[in-house]
């Protein structure tokens, strides 16, 4: 082989290992922190189990999550993106969706034609507590309650755990008020929210639901674990993705590992 492609083959195999390590060095880097807004305290930082390169969904504490947005969330807010069925990926199986689906009634038309009720199927989105947009502002205080599918992305600066730090922060931070804050009648103080006062309000307490796993319902595991929730609904291929970098991974250091190889044998008798 002439020495110039030889030069040209050995520079090209540099580069590739370079990347490699390259990739395999930012492995260990962590996000960083989101930037707050002016004058607001970033959210703290919270350990969830689906951060980082190896992240998994806690199911168990999904499955309470969905409990807490079934009973409580549900009232106000919608989730336009997500049907019964969807459930079986947080590990409910088909007779539990079937029996969650049936807890509610949906508007459809028989053969003839005519609008009927029916019980809901497992093909059925979930069920939205208002009419339109506007039946939930006015029955809001004027806001209306944001669909929550794709909440815990929408919110933060765009690292993978801002969202749900928020989120949680949000849901942990109704308060009284400092002193000299005016809060305006009909409106509640939050630590967390953008100006600190929303129409929503306190909706997770001691025990605002009753967990059928035995976990203790305090108001920071009811918000702990509908955040688990929400991240599942806004991201339900979150693992997946996860899975297909660590192969990509393991492929690229197998491939430096080759590449290697070649050289030292394409090099051995260079002299
Ligand atoms: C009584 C009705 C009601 C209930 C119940 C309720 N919310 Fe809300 N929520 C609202 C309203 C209204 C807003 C809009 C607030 C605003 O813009 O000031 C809101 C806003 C939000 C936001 C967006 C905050 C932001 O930064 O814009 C999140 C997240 C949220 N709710 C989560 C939840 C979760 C999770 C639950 C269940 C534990 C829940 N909400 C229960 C009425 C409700």
């Amino acid at each position: 082989m002439p020495l110039f492609d030889k030069i040209m083959l050995k520079s090209a195999q540099l580069k590739i290992i370079g990347a490699a390590a390259a990739v395999v060095l930012s492995l260990g880097t962590i996000v960083p922190a989101a930037q707050a807004a002016e004058g607001e305290a970033a959210p703290k930082e919270q350990n969830w189990s689906f951060g980082g390169f190896f992240g998994t969904f806690d199911r168990a504490s999904a499955q309470r999550g969905f409990q807490v947005y079934k009973e409580v969330c549900s009232n106000c807010h919608s989730m336009k993106l997500m049907y019964f069925r969807d459930l079986t990926g947080l590990g409910f199986n088909e007779n539990e969706v079937k029996a969650i689906a049936a807890e509610y009634k949906v508007a459809d038309t028989n053969d003839a034609g005519e609008p009927i009720e029916r019980t809901a199927l497992p093909a059925d989105p979930f069920h939205n507590p208002f009419p339109n947009d506007k039946a939930a502002a006015a029955a809001n205080g004027g806001k209306t309650p944001p669909d929550l599918s794709l909440m815990a992305k929408a919110r933060g600066e765009g690292g993978e755990t801002d969202g749900p730090n928020y989120i949680y922060a949000f849901l942990t931070g109704f308060h009284d008020a400092p002193e000299g804050f005016k809060v305006p009648d009909g409106l509640n103080y939050n630590a967390a929210f953008p100006g600190h006062v929303t129409a929503m309000p306190n909706m997770i307490t001691d025990d605002a639901v009753t967990y059928t796993d035995g976990t203790k319902a305090t108001h920071e595991q009811e918000a702990w674990d509908v955040v688990n929730f929400l991240m599942w609904t806004a991201e339900p291929s979150l693992e997946d993705r996860k899975h297909i970098g660590i192969k990509v991974i393991l492929f690229l250091i197998v491939f430096a590992g080759l590449l290697y190889a070649v050289k030292r044998k394409v090099w051995a008798n260079a002299h």
